[in-house]
């Protein structure tokens, strides 16, 4: 037994100088990039709504939650590069189409509800993934995602309370929180991966104890909590085969429509091209703001006067 299999054994944390298997590593890159890219690309379905926030306190918590999410991108970027690849690799790889981002940020947000919506589904959605995997076996994604982990749950309440609110509105708000629900419950059930048969990657991130739960038990999960609070919220879930099986102690549900799911990962998803488009577009005008921060850090470092 190597030094690493008696870590993961004694469930204890893999550090950035322990020796790893170089396909666990490929596998913690691959996953947490793609989950870095989705906090910064998450960033543009909510941020078109900062400039047309129906209040100035909206407008202040929803600026705040697209700051965070740029923040969780950060960490993530931090947490990657513990295990010797460079950030820009990484952003070219987004750019340029070989790495993935989560298939959720490929919808469009054609009304105020659906910021409503994102928080409650796409966060809650977030976080019912995310909690296990502060006990990620990798240390620096483990901790990064305690306090992400923590900033989701804020962002999910704000999001039940803005829909709370339109919900128990005029007829016309009841409605719009109604439709924004409809538009976001399917794909938020499609965050957690595909079906258990078809994860490629979960057997061996379960063994190596990156992931803890398989996808159908976590989106089980989310489902359970969301029957609930969509009876509190007074808005209904779009799935009329929703029953609690007193067997299972689950709720039941219907069949997911996986086509769309494979289309989104394909690239044909709603946004998918115009996501991809704004990123890049973003990076490059970004970039003298990239030259200025490494021109600041040198001279402070005394290489140019
Ligand atoms: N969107 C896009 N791609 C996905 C999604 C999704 N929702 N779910 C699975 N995939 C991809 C996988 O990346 C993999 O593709 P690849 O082999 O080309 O890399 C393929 O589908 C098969 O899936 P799995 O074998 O089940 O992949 P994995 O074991 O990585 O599980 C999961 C997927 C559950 C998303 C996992 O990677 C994870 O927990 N990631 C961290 C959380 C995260 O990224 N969240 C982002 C959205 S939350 C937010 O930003 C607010």
């Amino acid at each position: 037994m190597t030094r690493f299999d008696e870590l993961i054994a004694a469930d204890e944390r893999i550090e950035p100088r322990d020796r790893m298997p170089d396909a666990y590593r490929r596998t913690l890159v691959r996953q947490i990039a793609q989950h870095a890219h989705s906090e910064i690309i998450g960033m543009q379905p909510e941020g078109r709504w900062i400039t047309r926030a129906p209040s100035l306190k909206r407008k202040a918590i929803l600026l705040a939650k697209v700051q965070d999410e740029a923040g969780h991108g950060l960490y993530l970027y931090g947490a990657a590069e513990t295990l010797g690849v460079d950030r820009d690799d990484l952003l070219d790889a987004l750019h340029e189409g070989r790495q993935r981002y989560s298939s959720i940020f490929n919808y469009p947000t054609p009304t105020w509800a659906d910021v409503g919506a994102i928080g409650w589904l796409v966060d809650g959605a977030a976080i019912v993934n995310q909690v296990p995997l502060c006990r990620c076996s990798y240390g620096p994604y483990a901790r990064a995602m305690v306090r992400i982990c923590k900033e989701e749950s804020f962002h999910q309440r704000q999001g039940f309370e803005l829909l709370h609110t339109l919900a128990h509105g005029t007829p016309a708000q009841h409605r719009m929180a109604q439709e924004a629900v409809e538009r976001w419950y399917w794909p938020s059930l499609m965050m957690f991966g595909p079906p258990d048969e078809e994860s490629t990657h979960s057997a061996q991130s379960m063994a190596w104890k990156i992931k803890r739960h398989s996808n159908d038990e976590l989106r089980q999960r989310f489902i359970d909590m969301l029957v609930p609070q969509s009876e509190v919220l007074g808005l209904r879930l779009p799935d009329p085969e929703l029953r609690w099986n007193a067997e299972r102690g689950h709720y039941d549900h219907g069949e997911i429509d996986w086509s769309e799911f494979r289309r989104v990962l394909a690239g044909d998803g709603p946004c998918n091209a115009e996501r991809l488009a704004h990123r890049r577009n973003a990076h490059e005008e970004g970039a003298w703001v990239r030259e200025a921060a490494a021109a600041y850090a040198r001279r402070k470092q005394g290489e140019i006067s």
